[in-house]
């Protein structure tokens, strides 16, 4: 991917830091272009266990009855302190955060080790913090996306901004270059976001097919055909969007905000379903553009996504429909 353009981008959460820098040492034996890692920032500590025990119950419940297993809810902080470690010191050029905005004094100090750090933001408040923290690049991430809401925190009344509106709101609220995520799956919307003043995009389902990505067999089968999305903390205990599946449909009601405890709940079921091949209760993560997603090589997405908005962008800038329409001169 980063060979054709586009950057690369190693996801580190759920892994131990000795692990990312494994994965780190194979991805850089494959590209000497630069290269990226991604980052979940840990919440403020563990969730009051009363607030998801209810929770814990009906799983268990419902899990004896159909037979299928679940853990135990958990808090850690995803080593974080080790992949810090590892950043200051690992052959990487890009670092981005999940779930939150590290310290000013954090940011500078992975600046200082030649470091650009980039963070997710889902609103302008957002947007005001990172860049007063010392950020250099904001992504963007609009209700669309697939996976996990990036917030910095959770909570019931999050706003769910669309892309585009959300584009327009954070630029009133920072001069960084912004990276614009969620349902871009063809060049013409990647030369939407360019157009709305992003200087790239970050784009995660379209990739979801190609034979590079690690996406299971029931999962490349949902992604393929018409299913809808929705956002739901049934999960994860976080809010994210997914393909619509009978777990959802189940529990999303009854789901707490408890992250990564409620992750660590259900992590053993969601495994069994995938080895199952078994979409009902796997965590389905796609965006809401997921069906126009293709199989095709990472490095062919990326190209043609390139050369699509190029003509695109040629296209809306001849605005062929504005001409047509347009009063002709006033009469002499
Ligand atoms: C299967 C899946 C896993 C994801 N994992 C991460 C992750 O580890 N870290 C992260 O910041 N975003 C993650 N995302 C969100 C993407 O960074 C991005 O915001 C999203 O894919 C954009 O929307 P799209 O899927 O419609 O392109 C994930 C998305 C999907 C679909």
């Amino acid at each position: 991917m980063s060979d054709a353009g586009g950057l690369g981008f190693l996801a580190a959460a759920y892994l131990k830091a000795a692990d990312v820098e494994s994965r780190l040492l194979a991805a850089r034996r494959v590209t000497s272009r630069p290269l990226g890692v991604n980052v979940f920032a840990p919440g403020a500590g563990p969730s009051d266990a009363a607030g998801y025990a209810a929770y814990v119950e009906r799983l268990r419940g419902w899990a004896q009855h159909v037979g299928a297993p679940v853990g135990e809810p958990r808090w850690d902080d995803d080593d974080w302190d080790a992949k810090i470690e590892l950043l200051s010191r690992a052959a990487v050029e890009v670092v981005s955060f999940t779930f939150g905005c590290p310290s000013s004094e954090l940011i500078a100090r992975l600046r200082a080790g030649g470091l650009e750090v980039w963070i997710t933001v889902t609103g302008p408040e957002e947007a005001r913090r990172a860049t007063q923290a010392g950020a250099d690049v904001l992504v963007v991430q609009g209700a669309e996306a697939g996976g996990h809401r990036a917030s910095f925190i959770d909570r019931p009344d999050l706003a769910a901004y669309g892309l585009l509106p959300l584009l327009d709101l954070v630029r009133t609220a920072t001069t960084l270059p912004l990276v614009a995520s969620g349902g871009i799956a063809t060049g013409r919307a990647l030369a939407g976001v360019l157009a709305a003043g992003a200087v790239a995009a970050q784009i995660g389902s379209a990739f979801m097919l190609a034979p590079e990505a690690g996406t299971g067999a029931a999962h490349r089968r949902a992604l393929r055909s018409a299913g809808e999305t929705v956002l739901t903390r049934a999960f994860t205990g976080r809010l994210a969007r997914g393909i619509r599946n009978e777990f959802i449909d189940a529990h999303d009601a009854s789901a707490p905000i408890a992250y990564p405890e409620i992750h660590y709940l259900t992590a053993s079921l969601r495994k069994q379903a995938r080895e199952a091949g078994d979409p009902r209760w796997i965590n389905l993560w796609a965006g809401e553009a997921h069906e126009l997603a293709r199989e095709r090589p990472a490095s062919e997405i990326v190209r043609e996504l390139t050369a699509d908005a190029r003509a695109a962008l040629e296209a809306a800038h001849r605005m062929p429909w504005m001409a047509e329409r347009s009063p002709g001169p006033p009469p002499a």
